[in-house]
């Protein structure tokens, strides 16, 4: 009995002690699933969460692996993408984008992954036939994963493009306003000047035409009393006060000194006079018309002018002066303004060849001279060209960009004035339609090329 009961007993443990393990077990798997939910719960919110920030974001956000396949696309790309989100997820960018693009693409993305480091690209897509530019940021975000950030960027693009045109279009009013001013500036001079050289030209050539006029007759005259006192030598010469006197001129240089001496004087008158038709030639006073001209007499009064500069100095031999002169017709131009031109090239090149001459000696320029080339010539049924050509210091290019900005210049202060080359480029574009254009080489030297229609 007392074993049975015992039996009983244990049987009923047995059994109470199964069902607490159901019931243990139960509650285990409840608990499970209750952390479960929860986790669940948690990881839903995040998700939401995340999706908010992604929608509140209005770029294209974008997943990729190394080899460019598309991930994942984020719903706020939408608006901004190149092929709906569908027709792109699963598939490479070479498999959605034109294949230069696609390249560039994928490159940014190998290296981001390659370098482990965020790379920013600006990038334009054609979407819809509306071209869209893009300031994208590539970081990495798994071993071999990176999300692409791009933001549409077209609207600020826009304004700068506007705001840049803007700027270039003021830059141009200015550049206009100092180019005008120096243009009256320098008319204003040039006018004046030119009024004052052709005036002195004018008051000069009376007395040194009266001078060189009676210059041949001194000669004659000269000539004359020479040959009388030759003869009263032979007859008269007793007296002892004449003897004096003879002795004390010294009679015989006299008589060979005098012809010289009006020899030169008249080379002098005649170069005084050749200055003067130079000076009147430079600044002719028809520049209100177009003229035609012979362009190699306004360069020959030009030279001219500029003789003092070109002839020997104390440390440099003269300047050679080469020309190759075409047979040019003549030239419907402003003459006393494209004489100006020739002006402001010619002194620009003796200018670059006094800077390299500086360090120089005499004998080093001698094995070496100084050279101005002029070459003329008709190019084409109505243009002609004109090159004048030094090997001067030369220029840098930074220093060709600038040459033609009104008061560019290299020179010291006082010396240059940086007007030379824009008020020339002015009356050779503007002035003539003509064409200016220059080459040159640092240390070697510089050569102009000035074409002008023959009639305009
Ligand atoms: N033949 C040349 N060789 C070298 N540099 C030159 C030559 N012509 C012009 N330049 C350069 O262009 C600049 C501007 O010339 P320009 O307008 O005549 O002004 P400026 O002669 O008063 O300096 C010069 O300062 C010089 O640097
Ligand atoms: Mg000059």
């Amino acid at each position: 009995l007392y074993q049975e009961a015992l039996h009983k007993q244990v049987t009923f443990l047995q059994l109470q002690n199964a069902e607490l393990k159901q019931e243990l077990a139960e509650y285990k798997h409840k608990y499970q699933a209750l952390i479960a939910q929860k986790e669940h719960d948690a990881f839903n919110n995040y998700q939401v969460e995340l999706l908010a920030l992604f929608n509140a974001i209005e770029d294209v956000i974008i997943v990729l692996n190394a080899e460019g396949r598309y991930l994942k696309v984020a719903p706020s790309s939408a608006p901004s993408l190149y092929k709906p989100a569908v027709e792109m997820v699963g598939k490479t960018m070479h498999e959605v984008l034109p294949s230069v693009i696609a390249d560039n693409f994928l490159d940014c993305v190998q290296q981001a992954i390659a370098t482990k480091k965020t790379r920013k690209i600006e990038y334009s897509l054609f979407i819809d036939n509306r071209e869209i530019c893009f300031e994208a940021s590539i970081a990495v975000m798994g071993e071999d994963t990176v999300v692409w950030v791009a933001r549409d960027i077209s609207e600020r693009k826009q304004m700068e493009n506007q705001l840049r045109k803007q700027t270039e279009n003021l830059e141009q009013t200015i550049q206009e306003l100092k180019r005008t001013q120096t243009q009256m500036l320098q008319s204003e001079k040039m006018s004046s000047l030119g009024q004052l050289v052709a005036g002195v030209a004018h008051e000069i050539n009376n007395p040194v035409n009266f001078i060189h006029g009676n210059l041949t007759h001194v000669e004659q005259y000269s000539q004359d009393l020479l040959e009388l006192i030759d003869l009263y030598q032979q007859y008269n010469l007793t007296q002892p006060e004449i003897q004096d006197l003879l002795h004390e001129l010294d009679l015989e240089f006299i008589q060979t000194d005098l012809p010289k001496t009006l020899k030169s004087m008249k080379i002098g008158t005649q170069r005084i006079r050749e200055i003067v038709l130079s000076l009147r030639t430079f600044s002719r006073m028809d520049e209100a018309e177009f003229k035609e001209v012979d362009i190699h007499e306004g360069i020959d009064s030009t030279l001219l002018i500029l003789q003092h500069r070109l002839k020997e100095q104390v440390k440099r031999p003269g300047i050679e002066i080469i020309k190759y002169y075409g047979k040019l017709p003549l030239i419907e131009c402003y003459a006393g303004q494209l004489n100006q031109v020739f002006m402001n090239l010619l002194t620009n090149a003796i200018d670059a060849m006094e800077e390299k001459n500086s360090t120089r000696t005499f004998e080093e320029i001698q094995a070496n001279p100084n050279q101005i080339i002029i070459r003329t010539s008709v190019i084409d049924t109505n243009w002609i060209e004109i090159a004048i050509a030094d090997n001067g210091i030369g220029m840098t290019d930074e220093v060709q960009k600038q040459m033609l900005n009104p008061f560019f210049t290299t020179k010291p202060i006082g010396s240059g004035t940086g007007m030379g080359m824009s008020i020339s480029y002015q009356i050779i574009t503007e002035k003539h339609s003509g064409k200016l254009n220059c080459f040159s080489t640092l240390n070697q030297g510089t050569e102009f090329l000035i074409q002008i229609p023959i009639r305009q």
